[in-house]
């Protein structure tokens, strides 16, 4: 069975043990997590605030990339923001990145009860089915939303993996799993830049100027590789083999 949870303060306290918990945040933290990590990065330590962040950061040798957003933009000091064509291989790989976004990390951080907390996207659509097919736990789908709101491109992506969960045999335990689905059902596969961008989420990039990042984030099974965050350790690593990345285009 499955469920799904628009907010992540919606999540029943005590509710998660012994379950899988799948964090979305379309736009555009597990997004960039899956481009960062598909593009060779060791790992992703994600950190609630800046000054975890720089203190985490200075703990650790070599010293890794310091990345992340807060409202939509590069931190002070940072060495990237939080678009994924940032996290290219040629910066990438072999480095860990402390990691720290507005809702994203928080999200992480409220699914640390589960027993294995995963990370989904469109970029990574595929690679997480295949990784929840072999779970036979409970999963918990949580949408990270914008500044405490529900935010539509979460929702898209919930209902658009709560759909193949159906397909697979998976009954949805909760209203909200059947909300979402009727939210992905409602718009044509074609139409997911567009919905993106009349998303929360999406309103805030195009402030900023990254339709881009919005064109990546829909690109489904772009950048397939599923982190896995390990709670005690708050880092995040690839489950399997690295994917092939077939050319330059899709690097960056
Ligand atoms: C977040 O975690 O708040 C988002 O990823 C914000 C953003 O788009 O940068």
């Amino acid at each position: 069975m499955f469920l799904v949870h628009l907010r992540p303060d919606l999540v029943t306290p005590g509710s998660l043990a012994g379950t899988t918990a799948v964090v979305i945040d379309v736009l555009r933290a597990t997004t960039t997590i899956s481009a960062a990590l598909a593009n060779g990065a060791d790992a992703i330590l994600p950190c609630l605030d800046l000054d975890q962040a720089r203190q985490r950061a200075e703990q650790i040798s070599p010293r890794p990339l310091l990345g992340g957003e807060r409202q939509g933009l590069k931190i002070d000091g940072f060495d990237l923001g939080n678009s994924p064509s940032e996290y290219g291989p040629d910066v990438v790989a072999g480095r860990q990145i402390v990691f720290t976004t507005t809702n994203g990390t928080r999200a992480m951080s409220a699914a640390a009860d589960a027993r294995r907390v995963l990370l989904g996207a469109f970029v990574n659509f595929s690679a997480l089915l295949d990784v929840l097919q072999e779970d036979s736990d409970p999963i918990h789908l949580i949408c990270a939303g914008t500044d405490g709101e529900i935010t539509q491109e979460d929702v898209l992506l919930a209902g658009a993996l709560s759909a193949e969960l159906v397909e697979r045999g998976r009954q949805p335990a909760n209203d909200a799993a059947l909300t979402a689905i009727q939210a992905w059902q409602a718009i044509p596969g074609e139409n997911l830049v567009r919905a993106l961008e009349e998303s929360r989420g999406g309103k805030n990039l195009l402030k900023l100027d990254l339709q881009e990042d919005i064109d990546s984030a829909a690109e489904q099974d772009r950048w397939p590789a599923v982190g896995q965050l390990d709670s005690c350790a708050m880092s995040i690593q690839m489950l399997g083999n690295r994917p092939a990345i077939a050319d330059e285009e899709n690097s960056s």
